[in-house]
């Protein structure tokens, strides 16, 4: 590890710049992810094509859990399944973990029983869903939506239907890029997710929307780098605010926006965080 890596990783358990941390989704099944390459950076954003990769929820709970115990905050599990049932069953095997604040559900994996397009595509299959996770954990429940979507105030709809306290979107967008030499596809699964700024005006409208048309509580994300973007969010709806894709290039980018935000919030006339939220509407 270099001596500026170590900096960092010790400036980041000093002062965690989020207020809550979610690790990457986890599901029942060990999952390979999608052939390399899996990244391509865009124009205004990042492509990708993970895969859900991971080492599947029993290595998640013995080795990955006790690791996340020391976070400074509340540690948020993220979880899908390749068939709907997957998601009452990773419920329960994180219901009784202390270490694990609230679940999210992760709709946007390919569900077998709808010949592997994402489960968060269909309302029922994402009301069924929320509903066994539901049933199987007293735990805080969000819900993170495609936005690959017609309608999304439906989806969201019948997530709050099927029990969820809260939703979180946007999960990233389809999209696709060539290489400008063959002109073949860059990623090796050829489509991955779009994310980063690029996205942001989709995301600002999936939360404005959903927050308008729902009394419940949303999580916006979608190309939040600055401030800025985090004070529109807030203002279409959010309640609070992620930040994944500008974490790659600062790690720390979120501690800068979170003190530059109390400063806008001011600039505005607006009382509080709390006042921001939806003056959009
Ligand atoms: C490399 C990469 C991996 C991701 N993995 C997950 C994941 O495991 N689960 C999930 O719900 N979203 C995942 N996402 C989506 C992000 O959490 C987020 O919803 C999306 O990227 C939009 O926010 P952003 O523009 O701030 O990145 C991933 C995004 C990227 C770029």
């Amino acid at each position: 590890m270099l001596a500026a890596d170590k900096a960092l990783e010790e400036d980041l358990f000093v002062s965690f710049p989020f207020a809550a941390y979610i690790p990457k989704t986890v599901t029942l099944k060990p999952r390979a992810g999608n052939p390399p390459p899996r990244l391509q950076e865009t124009a205004a954003g990042l492509l990708n094509s993970i895969g859900l990769a991971n080492h599947g929820i029993e290595a998640f709970i013995r080795d990955d859990l006790p690791r996340l115990e020391p976070m400074p905050v509340p540690v948020i599990a993220s979880i899908a399944g390749e068939r709907t049932e997957d998601y009452g069953r990773c419920a329960a095997m994180l219901d009784s973990r202390a270490e694990v604040a609230a679940l999210e559900l992760n709709v946007s994996c390919p569900n077998v029983e709808l010949d592997g397009r994402a489960l968060g595509l269909d309302p029922e299959k994402t009301r069924q869903a929320t509903v066994l996770a539901r049933q199987a954990t007293s735990k805080f429940l969000i819900v993170k939506l495609t936005p690959n979507v017609t309608d999304i105030v439906e989806i969201a709809a019948a997530a709050v239907d099927g029990g969820a306290d809260c939703v979180s979107l946007i999960n990233t967008v389809h999209g696709m890029a060539l290489d400008r030499f063959s002109l073949k596809p860059v990623l090796g699964h050829v489509t991955g997710g779009l994310s980063g700024p690029a996205i942001k005006p989709v995301a600002l409208r999936a939360v404005f929307l959903v927050s308008r048309e729902l009394d419940v509580p949303v999580i916006g994300m979608g190309g939040v780098t600055t401030a800025q973007d985090a004070l529109e969010f807030m203002a279409a709806g959010a309640t609070a605010v992620a930040v994944g894709t500008a974490s790659f290039r600062d790690p720390l980018v979120a501690a800068a926006m979170a003190s530059e935000l109390g400063r806008l919030i001011k600039e505005h006339g607006i009382g509080s965080a709390g006042e921001l939220i939806g003056v959009a509407h």
